[in-house]
């Protein structure tokens, strides 16, 4: 699967089949995946663990609360990400610079290991909701949690989530530079208009992207 492809058909999923665990091997190669990833100075600040049969169950109820991620329940593997210190270079960027590079960081591995995943047949959703002292404690770790993905096959085709917002902005000189809101069209169908595009004149400052999704964001 090309990259384009993966980034048009890539969804959360949240219909787990609850038998169907992935196996060590394809989770290494998923792994390998968020090890490869770029991060400020190299630092690589995070551990990912993986939990699969009861340490998963305990996971999985770990990040259901107040009606949240019941799907969980269903999930048969997840791998949590905790932040680990910088390296010094990184800590020393960081501190000059006033920047927390290591959400970056977590945020570009995390997305190289679902886009992997994806790319090897499994299926994803990645949880921000969950109950870090008990996970915590479950890794026997003091390392703050940031990210939890439940990772298995599904059992259901989930549908793709529109992408509505449009945030870029061009600055190239003679493009309208503001951030553009989301509209619905008068067939209920989210479109995405880019119209700094009409009545631009000589050098083109952005091409035009085709159709991203069925029934998804577009671009006029
Ligand atoms: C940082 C972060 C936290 C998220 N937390 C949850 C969560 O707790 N539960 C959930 O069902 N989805 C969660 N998601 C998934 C988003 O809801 C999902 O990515 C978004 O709706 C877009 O859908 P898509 O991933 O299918 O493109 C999270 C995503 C991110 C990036």
């Amino acid at each position: 699967m090309d990259y384009k492809k993966m980034t048009e058909t890539r969804q959360s999923c949240r219909a787990f089949d609850p038998v169907r665990t992935p196996d060590r091997a394809v989770l290494t190669q998923v792994l390998e995946a968020a090890r490869l990833a770029p991060s400020a100075c190299n630092s690589q600040p995070y551990h990912f663990y993986v939990a699969v049969d009861g340490t998963a169950r305990a996971v999985g109820a770990a990040t259901q609360s107040l009606g949240m991620n019941k799907f969980a329940g269903d999930c048969p593997a997840f791998i949590v990400v905790a932040e680990q210190p910088y390296n010094r270079s990184a800590a020393v960027g960081a501190k000059l610079k006033d920047q927390d590079y290591r959400a970056a960081d977590i945020g570009l591995a995390v997305s190289q290991l679902v886009y992997r995943a994806h790319e090897l047949g499994l299926s994803t959703c990645i949880l921000g909701w969950f109950d870090e002292k008990t996970l915590q404690a479950l890794l026997n770790t003091n390392a703050r949690v940031r990210l939890i993905i439940a990772i298995g096959y599904a059992r259901a085709t989930m549908r793709c989530a529109p992408k509505y917002a449009n945030p870029w902005k061009i600055l190239s000189p003679g493009c309208d530079s503001s951030f553009r809101e989301e509209k619905e069209d008068t067939h209920g169908e989210a479109l995405h208009r880019v119209r700094s595009m009409q009545g631009l004149t000589g050098r083109a400052c952005m091409e035009p992207l085709p159709r991203i999704r069925p029934g998804g964001v577009r671009f006029a």
